[in-house]
């Protein structure tokens, strides 16, 4: 194989950009697998799959079918312009021919074409109602699951409570079929509404950031199947970065390889690593290089840089809200100079101004004012420019 095969090769293996679609990347999440599998068989039971952006809700939600292949599955994905008819079109429209003659009855050329809703309803389903598209699915005769994804992207509360609604009746009559439900937000209200109905009939399966052990491993894994060899302590380097976010495990995976294929060796050394950095900054996603460069344009030189990036290494409580005190700290842990509480307040306020990018947002924690990020995937973002500014030596954090 030469280079330039190499590296088409590790393209498929580490996807920044793309969900996993295949056990063989998957990596982590047994916890939350776990809980959706034991509710895929529970009658009246749907499980409500959420958490912030870029956490691995379409990789889990993915990956169910490949897990439970006796059950039938179909997944769809949701979006703003979606009535409740336009998903369950989209439904039909997607499932497969497995699916339409196991699940849902057809037979020969029935299953074999494309199917709206209009043809399986039998009339114009604009205005169909969560009892008809129930009584569809009552006639299902396998076990099978319905995946949305993206559900938070309908937001209004009479599209909510339609679905709600459908849960419900589909509890009450349907017990061979499970709605799992997929999005971005803090808790399941937030995505499905408040319907006290159907309270007992979700399951919550949060997914939280991941933990070190599960970044480690996408980057293992992704790295074992290209035959690339690594150290423990290049390896140990990449959670401290990706703050528990996949997709920064996956940019740092990917640019590592290629670090190894252009230097022509077959294990990564920390040399790699530092260059894989470099690479992974300057392949980052645009809107976090470009929210970096507005947020502490200048000039003349000044501290601004360093500040965003020490606020990368800010200790957070469980939300990611900081102090100014915690980026005082982390600034003395990562460059190793200290700053006062004085010096950094005026960056921070700069920081929440809208001509700066608004990379961090005021929250008020006992009345007193603190921080976060605007966007939480932006800290591993600043947490690369930390090492870039130390001319990519790993800082030696004591906190
Ligand atoms: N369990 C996993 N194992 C390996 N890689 C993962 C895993 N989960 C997610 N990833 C990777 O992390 C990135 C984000 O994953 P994914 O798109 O599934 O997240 P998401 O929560 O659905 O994001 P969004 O909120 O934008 O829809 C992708 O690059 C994906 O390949
Ligand atoms: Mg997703």
């Amino acid at each position: 194989m030469n280079k330039y095969q190499r590296i088409a090769q590790v393209n498929q293996v580490f996807t920044p950009g793309y969900p996993v679609s295949h056990q063989d990347m998957f990596a982590g999440r047994m916890e939350q697998l776990q809980r959706v599998v034991e509710t895929l068989h529970a009658p009246g039971r749907h499980p409500v799959m959420f958490g912030q952006r870029g956490v691995g809700k379409t990789s889990l939600a993915n990956i169910l079918g490949q897990v439970l292949q006796e059950m039938l599955s179909v997944k769809v994905s949701c979006d703003g312009a979606d009535t409740f008819a336009t998903v369950w079109n989209r439904v039909m429209v997607t499932a497969s021919v497995r699916f339409k003659q196991k699940a849902l009855g057809f037979t020969g050329e029935d299953s074999e074409r494309s199917l709206t809703l209009s043809q399986v309803l039998g009339h114009d389903p604009t205005s169909t109602k969560p009892a008809e598209i129930a009584d569809l699915l009552k006639r299902m005769n396998a076990p099978a699951a319905v995946i949305l994804d993206e559900f938070d992207k309908l937001t209004t509360p009479e599209i909510k409570a339609q679905f709600a609604d459908l849960i419900k009746i589909v509890s009450d009559t349907a017990p061979l079929i499970t709605i799992v439900i997929v999005g971005v937000a803090e808790n399941i209200h937030e995505l499905v509404g408040e319907h006290e109905s159907i309270q007992r009939n979700l399951v919550h399966v949060e997914l939280p950031l991941m933990s070190d052990s599960e970044i480690q491993t996408i980057f293992t894994k992704g790295l074992d199947r290209l035959g690339i060899g690594y150290a423990d302590s290049v390896v140990t380097q990449v959670p401290m970065l990706a703050g528990g976010f996949p997709h920064y495990a996956h940019l740092l995976g990917l640019a590592s390889a290629k670090a190894v294929i252009h230097g022509e060796a077959t294990a990564i050394t920390h040399a790699h690593f530092d260059q894989a950095c470099a690479y992974a900054l300057a392949d980052a996603v645009e809107k976090y290089r470009d929210a970096f460069a507005r947020a502490t344009a200048t000039t003349q030189a000044s501290r601004y840089p360093r500040i965003l990036a020490a606020c990368g290494h800010a200790k957070t409580d469980g939300r990611g809200v900081f102090r100014a005190t915690d980026v005082v700290d982390a600034f003395k842990a990562v460059f190793g100079e200290a700053l006062s509480v004085q010096a950094v307040v005026p960056a921070l306020g700069e920081f929440l101004s809208d001509e700066r990018a608004e990379v961090l947002k005021a929250v008020s924690v006992a009345g007193r004012q603190c921080y976060r990020f605007s966007d939480p995937m932006m800290r591993p973002y600043c947490r690369l420019k930390a090492m870039e500014i130390l001319g990519l030596q790993p800082p030696k954090l004591q906190h």
